[in-house]
């Protein structure tokens, strides 16, 4: 059961801004960042793997790595709290969804215009050039778990094809950052869900929307330093939370 008003401060809603982090695409067996043991960051060297340099200094195991990150999330599928997520846009007039993830489980579950602040793993580009990289339809090789693998060439300038995500050190997107900062000065309420609220600037996007007086909601089995500032704070899994959260507001509009 919800509190009546956070029922009522979703369903009298205009603009519902969300942003999403790992935590929503765990129960689809996608590996968060930084829980303990489990998380990428735990097992994997950060530096290496997730800046423009790292990518220089060793082309093949990065490439290798995302690579292998893509074949997982490929053989995954959108969880109950990705589709509630789009269940909810078509009951509010403005919906906005940021996401910091880089895998395109929303858009499987249906939703549209999805904002990636942090890049996406299907979106490759040239490290030289920028040149978007498609890839083959059928794929040749899938790199176990940190196995090397040589990036392709770009087909116009020759250059390496890096993953199309955002590194530590790079700045985001500026039209994604854009579209955000706009919605979350427009909206009444902004959900935060399965997101640490450690990395900026995304964790900045909740702190600004409560500031500006819209109601802000966090999904989330830990506590984060969202929760001080959070008017709501829904302690659990997303997948089990938002389906419930989502039939409540449509049972209330009918
Ligand atoms: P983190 O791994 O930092 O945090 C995941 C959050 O999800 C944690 O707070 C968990 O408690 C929570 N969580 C775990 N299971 C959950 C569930 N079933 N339902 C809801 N919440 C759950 O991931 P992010 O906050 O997304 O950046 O990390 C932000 C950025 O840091 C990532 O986009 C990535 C990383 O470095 C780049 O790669 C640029």
């Amino acid at each position: 059961m919800f509190v009546v008003s956070l029922i009522s401060a979703l369903k009298s809603a205009r603009h519902i801004a969300v942003l999403t982090g790992a935590g929503i695409s765990a129960e689809s067996g996608i590996p968060t960042f930084r829980d303990a043991q489990t998380g990428l960051w735990e097992n994997f060297d950060v530096a290496t793997l997730a800046s423009p340099q790292g990518f220089l200094s060793d082309k093949d195991l990065v490439w290798g790595w995302y690579e292998w990150r893509r074949m997982q999330v490929l053989k995954t599928q959108s969880n109950p709290a990705h589709y509630a997520l789009a269940r909810l846009a078509e009951q509010v007039e403005h919906f906005t969804l940021i996401t910091q993830n880089i895998d395109d489980l929303h858009e499987r579950a249906g939703s549209r215009d999805v904002v990636h602040l942090h890049g996406s793993l299907h979106l490759p580009r040239c490290f030289s050039c920028g040149m978007p990289y498609m890839f083959p339809e059928r794929i040749s090789q899938e790199p176990a778990d940190g196995r090397r693998l040589p990036p392709p060439r770009c087909r116009h300038c020759n250059g390496y094809i890096r993953p199309g995500v955002v590194w530590f050190g790079e700045p985001l997107p500026e039209a994604e950052w854009m579209h955000a900062e706009l919605a979350m000065k427009a909206c009444d309420v902004f959900l935060s869900i399965g997101t640490s609220s450690m990395v900026w600037p995304a964790a900045q996007l909740p702190i600004d929307a409560a500031h500006r007086g819209a109601v802000v909601v966090q999904i989330n089995p830990d506590k984060t330093s969202l929760n001080a500032l959070a008017r709501y704070n829904l302690e659990g899994k997303a997948g089990e939370i938002l389906p419930r959260l989502v039939e409540s507001v449509v049972k209330a509009k009918m």
